[in-house]
């Protein structure tokens, strides 16, 4: 979810919704906008996309100068307007991002101290919480401070106040917030893109700060009420405006950056005189690291199973990986010194930096393999490693994907190299199949025509089987993942080896299996296994290269001939065509392509 706030001297509605659009990544299930009007609250509520707030806004505007503002990705409670934020009562309206993990005691005691709930949602026990105090007579900071001290859970929360035109507190526990310092007016935000054309100023909170902010200027303290002091820093933030440059969907614009995003991601981590491969200078040494643990959600956690391949293959370094949200409570024994590689686009997964936190007290050293460089994840990581893919609009990832794998190639050359696991000539050859790459990339675009008739195929199917071998696996996993998320067409992707013990009885002819087979030292066994679904009755929708092609051919209803490169950066490749098949579905089934349902680019709760 994303928060917004403004105390200031001009009407807020217009900033605030503006500042909601460049939070609209976070969820869109439901958005909404509190005031504070005529010494009451003034709220407007709308499911659905932020569009439809606008339009209600547009309809019945919200004057004042003091507001907060929330764009929501449902946790308790279905997506409606009555479960949307802000929640308020007469005295005190509230946003919140994160989730209250005690709302049910706090619940039960405020609906026994004869508070009534409107909603099930564990939000709404903020804004009861306080309400019950302002009732008691304390003051809005006392009544704040007294029901933070309550709250167990992650949370980031803003708050204004009937009476208090010009007031508004924020805290933080375990979810981002950033206070914007502003001239003549103050903002508050989940993060600091929401902030970044309003002001550079910036104070990131730390967990458990309070900020009483008024146009003037902000007052930091513990729940308790301790005053702490923050120092605003100056943000290199700049907003890029953002537009779909003619294609149809961002996600069609996005797929086509690949070549540029690829070249630019290698070109900061390559030397290019010298054509190795250069990291900045580390907090630890890569060659007495004992183990990485790599940790990601998503189409990032796959990057990481293909970095995986990489790193116990080409650095021979060992090499643990799950998802972020299973690492963080799966207590694994770990060795001090080893490495914690954290992946994520947006920097700001609640998993994920879960994850990172949970490694840091383990003594681990963090690198992280970012692409927002501001993000929360980047400030708690010892080092960052940047992807170059600028920003990403829509939800399902696509060129963010492709430069994770280019940073993590990168990190295992400098890896290998470091660990004396890998030979002069060898790593020459390694880093040219890199720099062969964006020109290879840009060649699979002009099978637009094969994959848009592979599409075809896919789009009439109910179920759809991925398979791979080796570094194609998670390549498939990522295929069936992005098919799922835009099309809404069940996909299964596995171990092609593994298929005959168990999937390969749900295959018949309306099954089709898309897979991912270039030419190398897999390439035999993975044709066994399409036979075996073929004899089946299966449909092999195959992506395979040059050299591939004429075996593929052979036996598959339809093949794409993907340019043939180097086996160590095929996954990078392959991922490309995978992501253009569902897109195409996507297309074909006239799904929210940029905005499918029930998901949010960045889910900043666990
Ligand atoms: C969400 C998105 C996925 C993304 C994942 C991880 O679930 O819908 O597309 O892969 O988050 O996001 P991150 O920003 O950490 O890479």
């Amino acid at each position: 979810c994303g928060i917004c706030g403004v105390v200031g001297s001009r009407q807020v509605q217009s900033v605030i919704l503006e500042g909601l659009r460049r939070l609209e990544y976070r969820g869109y299930d439901s958005a909404g906008i509190a005031t504070v009007v005529d010494g009451g609250i003034g709220r407007r509520r709308a499911a659905g996309k932020l569009d439809n707030l606008a339009a209600l806004l547009e309809r019945e505007p919200l004057p004042g100068r003091t507001g907060i503002g929330h764009t929501r990705w449902a946790t308790h409670g279905a997506p409606s307007v009555c479960n949307a934020h802000p929640h308020a009562t007469p005295r005190v309206a509230i946003v919140h991002n994160g989730i209250i993990e005690n709302f049910e005691t706090l619940r039960h005691e405020l609906e026994s101290a004869g508070q009534v709930f409107e909603t099930e949602t564990d939000s709404e026990t903020i804004a009861l919480l306080v309400d019950y105090h302002l009732r008691r007579g304390l003051a809005p900071r006392d009544a704040a401070l007294q029901a933070l001290k309550r709250l167990e859970g992650a949370f980031a929360v803003a708050l204004i106040f009937a009476d208090h035109e010009g007031l508004m507190i924020g805290a933080c526990h375990n979810a981002p917030l950033a206070v914007g310092f502003g001239e003549g007016d103050m903002f508050l935000g989940s993060d600091a893109l929401a902030l970044a054309p309003l002001t550079r100023r910036i104070v990131y909170m730390r967990n458990g700060d309070c900020v009483v902010m008024t146009a003037r200027g902000a007052e930091f303290m513990t729940f308790d009420g301790t005053p702490v002091e923050r120092i605003a820093q100056i943000t290199a933030l700049t907003v890029d405006s953002v537009g779909k440059d003619g294609y149809r969907h961002y996600m069609e614009k996005e797929l086509h950056e690949h070549p540029q995003v690829i070249g630019q991601t290698l070109q900061r981590m390559v030397d290019p005189s010298t054509r190795r491969i250069v990291l900045p200078d580390l907090p630890f040494d890569l060659a007495r690291v004992p183990r990485a643990i790599i940790t990601a959600c998503g189409s990032a956690f796959y990057a990481g199973m293909v970095g995986r391949y990489w790193l116990e293959d080409i650095a021979r370094l060992p090499v643990d990986i799950d998802v972020a949200s299973e690492m963080r409570y799966r207590n694994p024994p770990l060795v001090s010194g080893s490495l914690g590689l954290l992946i994520s686009q947006s920097g700001e997964t609640a998993d994920t930096l879960a994850a990172l936190r949970g490694l840091r007290e383990r003594a681990v050293h963090i690198l992280s393999v970012l692409n927002v460089e501001h993000s929360t994840m980047a400030r708690e990581s010892d080092l960052v490693l940047g992807t170059v893919a600028g920003p990403e609009i829509s939800v399902a990832s696509t060129k963010a994907f492709t430069a994770q794998l280019t940073v993590l190639a990168c990190l295992t050359v400098a890896t290998a190299r470091a660990r004396g696991t890998l030979k002069a000539s060898d790593e020459e050859e390694l880093v040219a199949a890199l720099l062969d790459l964006p020109s290879r990339v840009a060649d699979v675009f002009g099978q637009g025509d094969a994959i848009r008739q592979m599409a075809r195929v896919v789009a009439e199917a109910r179920d759809v089987l991925y398979l791979g071998r080796g570094s194609m696996v998670p390549v498939a996993m990522e295929g069936a993942l992005k098919l799922k998320e835009i099309s809404y067409i069940h996909a299964e992707a596995y171990a092609a080896g593994e298929m005959k013990h168990g999937p390969i009885s749900l295959i018949d002819g309306n099954v089709p299996i898309v897979a991912a087979v270039p030419s190398g030292p897999l390439f035999d066994k993975t044709s066994s296994n399409l036979q075996e679904a073929k004899a089946r009755g299966g449909r092999l929708l195959v992506f395979t290269d040059t050299e591939g092609a004429g075996r593929m051919s052979a036996m598959a209803e339809r093949v794409v001939v993907l340019p043939r490169v180097h086996g160590f950066v095929a996954p990078i490749l392959h991922a490309i065509p995978m992501q253009m098949l569902a897109y195409e579905v996507a297309v074909l089934k006239g799904t929210d392509v940029d905005q499918p349902r029930n998901l949010a680019k960045s889910v900043t709760v666990e």
